[in-house]
């Protein structure tokens, strides 16, 4: 399974990076407003720090627009997954930027239906927002099973990619369920590494690994 980071601050990713932990990056045009950076300039560091793919979101909701944006996007760098929203506009988008080589996140799917769909356009990641759906009282994570179950029936390329991720409970159950992506931020991937018992045993064996004296250099 892998690990994408949600965030649009550099700081997050250098922080992290040596973890080996960080897979991607996924941000979203929120992410980036609240980071006061300018877009392009985000996208194009991070895609000088890593490898895998690096979500960047199309500001067009029409076809056209869409098309030449997201090729403006995927000129940044060869890993630029352009994000498109989950419409008629945004899956025609999605096809012709695929058959151009371009790797496509399609983002905002709420439903198998949609999710469907995406894959037959051919995207490279699904993006189902499984927090947002609990926040309306749908089962986030049922629809992450649902999506895996139907993709690996009939054959899909597309990726499941868990993203709206809140807390731990939710990457372990992306995990469960079958996601190939979660995409996390940067304060639930600190959440999935503390135990108090880990700080704990850590104290105790520091406190008495002084008391015999010696050093292992
Ligand atoms: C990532 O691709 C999404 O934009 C992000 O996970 C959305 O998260 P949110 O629902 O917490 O805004």
């Amino acid at each position: 399974m892998k690990f994408f980071l949600d965030t649009a601050h550099i700081e997050d990713v250098k922080e992290l990076l040596p973890t080996g932990w960080v897979d991607g990056i996924t941000t979203n045009p929120s992410l980036i407003a609240a980071s006061g950076r300018k877009f392009l300039d985000v996208i194009a560091e991070m895609c000088d720090l890593i490898e895998g793919p690096v979500s960047a979101e199309v500001a067009a909701t029409d076809y056209a627009m869409m098309l030449t944006e997201g090729r403006h996007l995927a000129k940044i760098s060869g890993n630029v997954a352009v994000k498109l929203p989950l419409t008629m506009d945004g899956l025609k988008a999605c096809y012709a930027l695929t058959q151009e080589g371009t790797m496509v996140n399609v983002t905002l799917c709420f439903s198998a239906a949609q999710a469907l769909l995406a894959a037959k356009a051919g995207a490279t990641f699904v993006s189902p927002f499984v927090g947002r759906l609990d926040d309306v009282g749908h089962d986030g994570m049922a629809l992450i099973q649902e999506i895996c179950q139907i993709y690996a029936m009939h054959s899909f390329d597309t990726e499941v990619l868990a993203a709206s991720i809140r807390h731990p409970q939710h990457v372990i159950q992306a995990a469960q369920r079958g996601a190939d992506v979660a995409t996390i931020p940067p304060k639930v991937i600190h959440q999935l590494l503390h135990h108090p018992l880990t700080d704990k045993g850590v104290e105790l064996f520091t406190s008495d690994w002084k008391k015999t004296g010696q050093s292992i250099l």
